[in-house]
């Protein structure tokens, strides 16, 4: 049977990527991809559980999407995390769920959809992801067809107190290298421009062969990949996230070594006090993560420095936040992600007690967003008669005479342009800084 399938895809650019997979499958199978849950035979979430009420959160949505259907209900599924950790107890909550896809049951989209559509009541799978050829995706697929995601590991070992991703996502499993630059190489040749080396801690990269990195020098195997996803020639290559623990200076040298490794760094410190850090298990003091700082910041071009932090960890004390407005003032990050802690039952936090009340966490928040905005204010305004180059992904939504993209340092770069110029590389000369974005003047293709 075939089936008009609409998937919405919420969370990290892990769940973009195995909606790409599951879209792809699922045209293999010969069902057709829908951008509208309007028209669509099946629905299907791809739901994220890295903070609290994330099932809740879908049965909402599932809400409105039946709402917007007058009574031509859809089938309805949910893949992706949340997928993973309630299993078979979505099938009893609110909405009524037809099917659930854990994380490792992406490449078997199709079958239980079928299932599905066959009549078959509560499909459930939450296997292990299939070994073999589990990642392929086709171009047509992709979310972009300039920008391509490629996982290089998946899972996660670190257990920090307060996270879900372990449980939902299981342990580490790195992709042999071999595969990885395949990949590359064929999507250079599909016309894609840039590439993002993805994973929960891509630094924490150990394949269990040398396949593909046989004459390759670094320290570490995510350097040696660096090095040698570099050879491909793909035009731009970036990698997000790196674990702090785990950054090694060669990251730094093979960035130095080769122009097509972007200058940006995603290096999420979480916390500015080594007390909180220790209750997080991070496994690293800020005396140590100041180091890897100052590697990034003596690199040959200037590198884009990125973070996330956590406020309001349980008690988490004035002065320990203090701490962290000093690191984050330290720091002088391009761009940062704040998240206000969240409880995940399941995870070590969940039991630790905690003094912060909402509105502290609330009031911190803030204080830190507002940190945080003159930072930035001071760090993109020093871009400015600089010139940097942008890949021109399309037009701006704000105004239609402009062109939008991103810079080799992860800036969102707009400027004036003609739609012709959309998936060219543009030198881009800086001429002001606005709260989040850079503007210019496009100087040549
Ligand atoms: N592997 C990456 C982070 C992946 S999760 C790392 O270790 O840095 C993305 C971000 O979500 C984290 O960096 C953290 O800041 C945030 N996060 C994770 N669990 C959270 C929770 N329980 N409450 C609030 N924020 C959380
Ligand atoms: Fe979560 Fe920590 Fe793993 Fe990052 S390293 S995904 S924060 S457990
Ligand atoms: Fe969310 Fe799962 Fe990613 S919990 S952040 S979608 S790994």
């Amino acid at each position: 049977m075939k089936a008009n399938i609409y998937i919405e895809t919420l969370g990290c650019q892990m769940n973009v990527v195995d909606t790409e997979r599951a879209f792809t499958r699922l045209c293999e199978a010969g069902h057709d991809p829908t951008a509208s849950s309007k028209s669509a035979d099946v629905v299907i979430f791809n739901t994220c559980s890295v903070r609290a009420r994330a099932a809740q959160k879908v049965f909402t949505r599932i809400g409105e999407v039946l709402k917007d259907r007058q009574g031509n209900r859809p089938l309805i599924g949910v893949m992706g995390c949340v997928a993973q950790l309630e299993g078979e107890a979505l099938f009893d909550g609110t909405a009524k769920i037809d099917f659930v896809v854990g994380t490792g049951a992406t490449d078997r989209l199709s079958g239980i959809v079928e299932k599905a559509l066959e009549g078959r009541k509560r499909v459930l799978d939450l296997g292990e992801r299939a070994v073999e050829g589990a990642w392929s995706v086709s171009a047509v697929a992709r979310h972009s067809p300039l920008v391509a995601f490629v996982p290089i590991i998946e899972g996660c070992n670190k257990f920090c107190s307060y996270c879900i991703v372990p449980f939902s996502r299981g342990r580490e499993k790195s992709r042999p290298a071999a595969e990885i630059i395949e990949e590359v190489l064929r999507l250079r040749s599909e016309g894609f421009r840039e590439i993002h080396l993805i994973g929960q801690n891509v630094n924490s990269y150990r394949p269990g062969t040398d396949a593909g990195l046989e004459g390759i020098a670094g320290a570490t195997p995510f350097s040696r990949l660096l090095r040698a996803v570099a050879k491909t020639d793909m035009e731009r290559i970036k990698f997000t996230t790196s674990f702090p623990r785990d950054f090694h200076k060669d990251i730094m040298t093979a960035i130095d070594e080769n122009e097509n490794l972007c200058d940006w760094v995603h290096l999420p410190v979480q916390s500015g006090s080594d007390r909180v850090l220790r209750a997080m298990r991070r496994g690293y003091k800020i005396k140590d993560y100041l180091e890897k700082v100052a590697f990034i910041k003596s690199a040959r071009r200037r590198v884009a420095l990125t973070s996330d932090i956590i406020v309001g960890f349980p008690n988490e004390t004035a002065e320990e936040f203090a701490e962290t407005l000093h690191l984050a003032e330290n720091c002088q990050y391009d761009s940062l992600y704040i998240f206000k802690y969240s409880e995940r039952p399941g995870t070590a936090a969940a039991n630790f007690a905690d003094s912060v009340s909402k509105q502290e966490k609330a009031e911190r928040f803030l204080a830190l967003e507002s940190l945080q905005h003159k930072i930035q204010k001071r760090v993109l305004g020093e871009y400015v008669g600089r010139e940097v180059q942008v890949l021109v992904e399309g037009e701006s939504a704000r105004s239609r005479l402009d062109l939008t993209g991103h810079s080799t340092c992860h800036k969102v770069v707009n400027f004036p342009g003609h739609p012709s110029q959309i998936g060219k590389v543009v030198k881009v000369l800086i001429t002001a800084a606005k709260e989040n974005s850079l503007y210019g003047i496009g100087l040549a293709s």
